[in-house]
């Protein structure tokens, strides 16, 4: 399968792995990619620029495929060293890189100019095209049904894709409940060029995550998901836990008086205990729906060989098959 995507990354198949805090390590970045899709590494999980660069370097051991680096533009008052990880980006010949957040505008030069395909995460039309104007390359729109930020504007994929295709020039993947053939297909025919999927990645053999946190999704179904800090204007989906329960009574209780230090307990420092120690119910993190749609732990292999067979049976047997 040829799209605008494959070409643009170099890739054999339009999958990507979006970047994942505390999820997306060197063992799937590099398992996805051996297997034709594009893997990220998440920058931020790596606590320094030198751990990144560290992480990059085992990656490049484990594939000789292109993979990417996510870099999240937080809102915080403390910004990370931003400068610092894209130094060990481009130092250890990244050539892709999925920003997500707030605008990547004041680092856009920097990975311009060392050649850097950039391909920027947005939850809206309006800041996609902002994308595109400021010079990204391709863009992920991520639609309300996604784990981690939907934004604010809760507009659904079956909208945002279609209103996606209609303005911009630039090619994008779908992101958000994206899971099997039937998501990537239905995705091309709303006009885009492939799927990011962030949850049915959590669920694959490599995923380097407790075994507990696989088991939460596959026993979750697409109810199980809730958002919260919406009053923070910082909306997250997440699944709905224990942390979860207590998060959202606090939001409750609070009204529109909730500060951060409210749910710091809920929410600061949860992933390494959640992914790492599967201690599932200690705090929030993120989930799509798209939970309801997982049964199986696969290798990344056996998923996207999966998908691209599938995909290939519905466009010629089903689709065509209507036609006739
Ligand atoms: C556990 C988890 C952690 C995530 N962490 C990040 C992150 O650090 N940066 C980021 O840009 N996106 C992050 N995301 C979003 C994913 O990259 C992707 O956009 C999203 O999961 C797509 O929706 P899906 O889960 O329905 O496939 C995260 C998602 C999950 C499920």
């Amino acid at each position: 399968m040829r799209t605008r995507i494959t070409q643009l990354f170099n890739i054999k198949y339009p999958i990507i792995q979006g970047g994942m805090h505390y999820v997306g390590f060197a063992e799937l970045a590099s398992s996805v990619s051996n297997a034709g899709g594009l893997g990220i590494i998440t920058g931020l999980t790596l606590k320094t620029p030198d751990d990144l660069s560290k992480e990059i370097q085992r990656c490049q051991e484990m594939t000789d495929k292109p993979f990417g680096v996510n870099l999240t533009f937080l809102p915080t008052v403390t910004a990370p060293d931003y400068p610092g990880y894209i130094k060990a980006i481009i130092d250890n010949g990244i050539k892709i890189v999925e920003t997500a957040g707030r605008n990547p505008q004041p680092y856009l030069p920097a990975l311009k100019d060392a050649g850097i395909k950039v391909i920027h995460k947005c939850t809206s039309v309006r800041h996609a095209l902002k994308a595109q104007k400021i010079g990204c390359d391709a863009v992920s729109v991520d639609g309300f049904e996604c784990g981690g930020h939907p934004g604010e504007d809760d507009i659904p994929n079956m909208i945002l894709l279609p209103r996606a295709a209609e303005q911009l020039e630039i090619p994008f993947v779908a992101s958000g409940g994206m899971v099997d053939a039937r998501s990537l297909v239905a995705s091309l025919a709303l006009g885009a060029d492939g799927i990011n999927m962030g949850t049915r990645f959590i669920a694959t053999q490599e995923a380097p995550v407790h075994e507990n946190v696989k088991q939460a999704i596959l026993s979750a179904t697409e109810t199980d998901t809730r958002l919260v800090m919406r009053p923070l204007r910082n909306t997250e989906r997440v699944l709905y836990n224990e942390a979860a329960r207590k998060l959202l009574d606090k939001e409750e209780r609070l009204g529109n008086a909730l500060r951060f230090e409210d749910i710091i307990e809920e929410v600061a420092g949860v992933y390494p205990r959640v992914m790492q120690e599967g201690e599932v119910d200690s705090g929030v993190w993120s989930c799509g729906m798209v939970a309801g749609l997982i049964r199986d732990i696969p290798t990344c292999r056996e998923l996207i060989d999966r998908i691209m067979t599938d995909a290939e049976t519905l466009i010629r047997k089903r689709l065509t098959g209507i036609l006739d």
